[in-house]
Parts: structure tokens; sequence; C-alpha cells
């Protein structure tokens, strides 16, 4: 079994960077990869700033993130990855945007590296079926944030050999978190009941059951969620919530996965939530606003 000290991680978006954090935290050493200089510089910008966080809740101290910052590095293309023992994509949940990264990675690393997904619901035996190692192929589910979320997902694919899930489930133990077996089926287990949830929530909103605040309150105190759905899906970023609702509509063919209307619209309008401090929520200001 493969002993992780380098990880590659393709995709410096919100996970990228968290999955980032943690890793570098625990000593492994990180190269950050994304479409353009500019994501990787706002990565490099955003991981210390999370860590200051992290330093403010007394959950790190200045030397500890000064240390785990040395082990972070970018790399422009995929040959800065290439002696990785672990590459792990967390680019835009598009199946297509996913699949071409899996084919053009394969053609730089190592024959040993193992490859892994941090997709929310798409199929890990379809995404290992474009690389030349599907039996060294994972799903590595993180949940967001990454530094505050205990649980991690792991998924074998059809292939997937079990020396590769052993390493995965070693790495994750290293990381500090529990992990959860599910099998390869949309949306795994996590969201595949919260996102219906959440999906429902946007529906309640649409015909007019209440407003934007009226659903989050009754869902924090009337079920004692800490976040209300609404704001929980601008967290989760809508393209992320509609690409998830339509690979669980297509993968299991039943209407009770229709991706409401109104989360079509919301991603339409590039209001896609936190991330562009504009969803369900206008966050513009610094005070959340509710849009409807
Ligand atoms: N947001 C969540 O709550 C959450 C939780 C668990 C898993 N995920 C999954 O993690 C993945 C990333 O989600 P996110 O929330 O970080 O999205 P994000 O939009 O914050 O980041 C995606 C990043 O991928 C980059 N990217 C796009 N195409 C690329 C390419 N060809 N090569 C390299 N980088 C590319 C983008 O530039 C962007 O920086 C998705 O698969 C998503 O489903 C998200």
């Amino acid at each position: 079994m493969a002993e992780i000290k380098k990880i590659g991680i393709v995709g410096a978006g919100q996970m990228g960077c968290g999955i980032a954090q943690v890793c570098s935290l625990a000593g492994i050493d990180v190269v950050l990869n994304d479409v353009s200089r500019e994501r990787l510089n706002a990565a490099l910008a955003k991981i210390p700033a999370n860590m200051d966080k992290q330093i403010k809740r007394h959950e790190l101290t200045e030397a500890q993130r000064d240390q785990a910052l040395t082990h972070i590095s970018i790399a422009e293309d995929y040959k800065g990855l290439s002696d990785a023992d672990l590459v792990i994509e967390a680019a835009t949940e598009n199946e297509e945007v996913k699949r071409k990264i899996f084919s053009e990675l394969c053609k730089t690393l190592k024959p040993e590296t193992i490859l892994a997904s941090n997709t929310s619901s798409i199929s890990i035996t379809r995404l290992a079926s474009v690389t030349d190692r599907p039996e060294h192929f994972m799903g590595i589910h993180f949940m967001n944030p990454v530094p505050r979320m205990q649980l991690v997902e792991l998924i074998r694919g059809i292939a997937t050999e079990n020396t590769t899930f052993e390493t995965a489930k070693t790495f994750i133990a290293q990381l500090g978190k529990t992990a959860t077996v599910s099998e390869d089926f949309p949306a795994f287990i996590v969201n595949r009941i919260l996102l219906p949830m959440i999906n429902e929530a946007i529906y309640t909103l649409y015909e007019g059951v209440g407003s934007v605040e009226a659903i989050d309150t009754a869902m924090r105190l009337g079920a004692n969620h800490p976040m209300g759905p609404l704001q929980l899906a601008d967290f989760i970023g809508l393209d992320t919530v509609l690409s998830v609702m339509q690979v669980l509509h297509e993968g299991l063919a039943d209407s009770k996965y229709r991706p409401c209307p109104l989360l079509v619209k919301y991603v339409e309008a590039g209001w896609l939530g936190r991330k562009v401090q504009r969803g369900f929520y206008d966050y513009r200001s610094g005070t959340p606003i509710a849009t409807r």
C-alpha cells in the first residue's frame, strides 16, 4: 500500500482550496492546478486567509500555519503533478470537464499515481473508464467546508482494486477525518438525501409557500438544522446543486428529482451563491439580504 506524501489537486475552487488546507496541515505536499494563473493566485490568497480564521478560533497556531504553507505550491500545467502519489480532481461539477481532465492527466502521471474525483454525484466507474488506470481510481468525496466537516465518502468504481481503496482509507485517517463507504450510484449517500431536500425547499419558494427567510427559519428552528436549506444551497453553489439534481434526475429516471425551474433561473442569471456574492441571498453589502 502506497503512502501519500504528495498530492496534486486539479480545480482550486472552494473544495480544492479546502482539501489543500487540510492536506498541508497534515504535512502532505500539495500542488494545485486550475485553468488560469488568476485562479491559482486567488487560491494562494484564500488558503492562508482561511487558516487565519482557524487561528482566530484557536484551532491552529501561527507556526502551524506557516509550516503548512511551505507544503503548498502551484502548477499551471499537468507536468507539475507528474510525480504525485495521488491526484484529486475537484473541478466544476460537469462530466465533460472532468472526462477531459482525466484523459489529459494520464498522459503525464507516473503509472502508480492514484486518481480520485471529489465529484458530488457523477459515476466513478464512468469517470474511471476514460483513464488508463481504472483499478487505481476512486471517489474521494470531501464535504464543504473541508476543514470543518468530519466526513469523507469513499466510493469504489467497478474496477477499483482493494489496495487503492485501502490507500485512500489510510489517507483519510491521516487527515484525521472519518470515512464512510458508498456504492457508486448517483450522488452517493449524503447528496442523495440532502440535495432533494434542498430542491424541495426551492420548490417551496417557487410555489410561494414561504419567503427565503421563512423557509430557512422554519428549517433552522423547526427541524434544528444548523443552516436553512436555501442558505446551504448558496454555500454549496447553485451550479453544483443543479448539476447534482440533473445527475439524480437522469441517472435514476424518477420525476421526483426534477430540478426546480427557479433553481435553473438563478443559475442562468449567474447567481451561484456565496462564491459570487449572490444567490438566494445577496451578500454584497456584508449582511445577507434575501432576494425573495
Ligand atoms: N461546493 C460543495 O459544497 C461541494 C461539496 C463536495 C464536493 N463538491 C464537488 O467538488 C467539485 C468542485 O466544487 P467547488 O464547490 O469547489 O466548485 P468551484 O466552482 O468553487 O471550483 C471549481 C474550480 O474548478 C476549476 N476548473 C474548471 N475547469 C477546470 C479544468 N479543466 N482544469 C482545472 N480546473 C478547472 C474552476 O476554475 C474553479 O476554480 C465539484 O465536483 C463539486 O461537485 C462540492
